[in-house]
């Protein structure tokens, strides 16, 4: 049996559209075990009750391409999923299958696939590193693939800090609401955007959490995605005030997530009650960030 714990992952993080994720300490996990003939697959938790138990599951999908790869027929497969990472909430749930599915697949077909290989795969499954990326390397991911061909550096987090976020009680739909930004940006907020980019990494490498602020704002997808979740911008500002560092949409949201050093249950809890103001149940998590990505847990 192969098991594989793939986190959480929060993706774009405020300038970083397309190009940023971090992984956080909240866990899919994967169980590959072969069987006679056929595929069975098991879930519990987050989205079990919606998941596909056929061959249009996300994690079965991802292990086939892998297998083909590999030139391996399993004679049957049995998956068992148990998840805590919340569907359709931009906390990277299909990363985390696609992810998970590849790695235990590569795994029980002799580990043929390299690192790049793997994110390549996951990528054009996914369509979007900025999840796929921190949820096989962990920490904060920068990533670019041009033309198939792929870069990304890896940084640790500082140790103090957590990340705040505000789970609203409904999904958005990725690829739709990528439908509502823009084909063309003004110059102007191109480099409102690089510069940020570069402000965040830069903080967040060094510790120095003071320019979050800024650094964690955003123009190329904020201002179109926010529009549609009731009190976004208000739960922004509340957070902000409750002692947050920087917030922003947690990939293509409706979540919010905000970077503290201190006052986590606070922000926490102006969170969830300026949801609830604009009508929104909410609920919010602490969550630390993970240094590590996708990991084997056992193999037998
Ligand atoms: N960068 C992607 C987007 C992440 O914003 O559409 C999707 O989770």
């Amino acid at each position: 049996m192969i098991r594989v714990q793939v986190p959480a992952t929060a993706a774009n993080l405020g300038p970083g559209f397309d190009c940023l994720g971090m992984a956080l300490e909240l866990y899919n996990t994967v169980e590959f075990s072969t069987i006679s003939r056929g595929i069975s697959i098991e879930a519990e938790g987050e989205g079990a009750g919606e998941l596909p138990r056929d061959g249009s599951n996300l994690v079965y999908r991802a292990a086939r391409l892998v297998f083909e790869r590999a030139g391996y027929r399993p004679e049957g497969l049995r998956i068992r999923l148990s998840n805590c990472v919340p569907v359709g909430r931009g906390l990277g749930s299909s990363a985390s299958a696609v992810i998970g599915g590849i790695v235990a697949a590569n795994i029980m077909s002799g580990a043929k696939l390299s690192h790049r290989e793997i994110l390549s795969l996951a990528c054009s499954m996914e369509g979007h590193p900025d999840n796929i990326a921190p949820a096989f390397l962990g920490g904060l991911v920068i990533y670019t693939a041009i033309d198939g061909e792929i870069t990304w550096q890896k940084i640790d987090l500082p140790k103090d800090l957590k990340a705040v976020v505000a789970v609203p009680d409904f999904a958005l739909n990725t690829r739709e609401s990528r439908e509502s930004l823009p084909h063309m940006i003004t110059m102007r907020d191109a480099v409102f955007n690089i510069s940020r980019v570069a402000l965040l990494v830069t903080a967040l490498q060094k510790g120095d959490l003071s320019v979050l602020g800024t650094a964690m704002e955003d123009r190329l997808h904020q201002p179109y995605r926010g529009g549609t979740i009731a009190g976004f911008k208000k739960v922004i500002s509340a957070a902000r005030l409750a002692g947050a560092r920087g917030v922003a949409l947690s990939g293509a949201g409706p979540s919010i997530i905000a970077l503290a050093d201190k006052n986590f249950k606070l922000v926490a809890d102006v969170m969830k009650e300026t949801f609830r103001e604009s009508g929104i149940n909410a609920r919010t998590m602490i969550l630390t960030p993970s240094p590590v990505g996708a990991r084997a847990l056992k193999i037998l």
